[in-house]
């Protein structure tokens, strides 16, 4: 996908907020994150190699976004879509809202009002 339809592509997601995404369970996140650990930590915020990204904090939308276009090949990372090809829509949901719920990152919210 080109950079422009991609940022695109984020900004409808954003748009549609999380009520068209399956809502996520963190506690089931965390059962779920055990393969995620080794390079990510526990909660997020293991960096384990320059390249790897915080996840702490992140919006759950944007973890979500990043996780299908993992699975579905639309972002290449050797590692990254080993390790997404096999979730579900719940599993990324979970795992998403796990890492969203962890301190970290501090990214400013849209004011929803
Ligand atoms: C072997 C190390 C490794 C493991 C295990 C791993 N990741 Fe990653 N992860 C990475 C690296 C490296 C990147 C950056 C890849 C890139 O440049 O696109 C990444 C990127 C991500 C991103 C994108 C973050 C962003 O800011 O764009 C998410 C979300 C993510 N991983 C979640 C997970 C989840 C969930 C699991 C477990 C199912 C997992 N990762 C397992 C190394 C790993």
């Amino acid at each position: 996908m080109k950079p422009l339809a991609l940022t695109f592509a984020a900004t409808l997601l954003l748009m549609a907020g999380s009520d068209a995404l399956a809502s996520g369970n963190p506690g089931r996140g965390l059962e779920k994150s055990q393969s995620c650990q080794a390079c990510h930590g526990k909660d997020g915020n293991l960096a384990v190699t320059p390249d790897t990204p915080i996840l702490a904090g992140q919006h759950a939308g944007y973890l979500e976004f990043a996780l299908r276009q993992y699975r579905s090949g639309a972002r290449q990372n050797a590692q990254m879509n080993g390790f997404a090809a096999n979730l579900s829509d719940q599993d990324i949901a979970d795992l998403a809202a796990w890492y969203a719920s962890q301190e970290g990152l501090v990214t400013p919210q849209l004011d929803e009002g």
